[in-house]
């Protein structure tokens, strides 16, 4: 199961469209449970990948004062359980004021450096993990941020139009821009749970992809964007998951 936000939505189609294209003539289902998991199942397989669309991973609710960002609250995480690997992705939304209030532990605020409440959440995030899985039955990872490419002054070509017209990687071997300091406060809240969770770094090989966005042929481009956040399956998000299966073969 893959639990996240919209990047966790082109990781999991990526992989059912690998899985497909392996055993195309074998029986497929797609549903949707409580409108909360997207499931893909090979019957003939037994096998089930699902994805639970959850931005924050902390909750978000709605109380008297309005929309409330619970950073110490999972409630959540109850459709994470008895599943046998999780893959989880938390970022972009940290960004996005769509609270009125963050709460933490009873004390009530308007706004926190997004950096700060991430790194709140994912420390609650881990103390979930390592009160209700049972290592010996799940595999957890967790994944490095995926970057966007919205500004050319990161890969040094300051007159590019976000990630327009781009058709190669960035060359060489270092990121221009450096790695978003998101990273570290991800590998540091997860740090002393190395033991039960895995982390799936995708941040470095992502970064130099200025070229995997669906750009201006983004199908939701009535809304006027272009998108260099999400990624054309069969680039990046497919080799998340070459790397992914390998690490749960390992
Ligand atoms: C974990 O697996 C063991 C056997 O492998 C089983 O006895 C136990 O109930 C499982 N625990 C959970 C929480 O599913
Ligand atoms: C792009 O990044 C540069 C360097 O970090 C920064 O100075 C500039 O303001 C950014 N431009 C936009 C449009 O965000
Ligand atoms: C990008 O520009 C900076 C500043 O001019 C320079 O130090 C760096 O070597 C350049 N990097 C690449 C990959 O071209
Ligand atoms: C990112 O990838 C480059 C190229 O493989 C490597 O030299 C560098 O050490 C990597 N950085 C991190 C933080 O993993």
């Amino acid at each position: 199961m893959f639990v996240g936000d919209s990047i966790s939505k082109d990781q999991y189609e990526s992989l059912i469209c690998i899985l497909h294209s392996a055993v195309p003539n074998t029986n497929y289902s797609l549903s949707t449970s409580d409108g909360k998991i997207d499931i893909f199942e090979l019957t003939e397989y037994g096998i089930k990948v699902m994805r639970n669309q959850n931005v924050y991973l902390v909750d978000l609710v709605q109380e008297k004062v309005g929309h409330v960002l619970r950073l110490d609250s999972i409630q959540g995480g109850k459709l994470w359980l008895g599943i046998d690997v999780l893959v989880f992705n938390t970022f972009h939304w940290w960004n996005r004021k769509t609270w009125d209030y963050i709460e933490f532990r009873g004390n009530y605020v308007k706004d926190l450096d997004h950096i700060v409440a991430l790194n709140i959440a994912l420390r609650t995030w881990a103390g979930w993990v390592r009160a209700n899985i049972n290592p010996q039955n799940t595999t957890v990872f967790f994944q490095g941020l995926s970057p966007t490419h919205y500004n050319g002054s990161m890969w040094n070509e300051t007159k590019a139009d976000r990630c327009i017209g781009q058709t190669e990687p960035v060359l060489g071997t270092k990121y221009p821009g450096g790695i978003p300091p998101e990273l570290a406060v991800q590998k540091g809240a997860i740090e002393s749970l190395s033991d039960v969770i895995k982390f799936f770094d995708t941040t470095n090989l992502s970064l130099f992809r200025k070229d995997g966005h669906p750009s201006k042929f983004n199908p939701n481009g009535a809304t006027g964007g272009v998108d260099c956040l999400h990624w054309c399956l069969p680039g990046v998000p497919d080799t998340w998951n070459e790397i992914l299966y390998n690490l749960i073969i390992a």
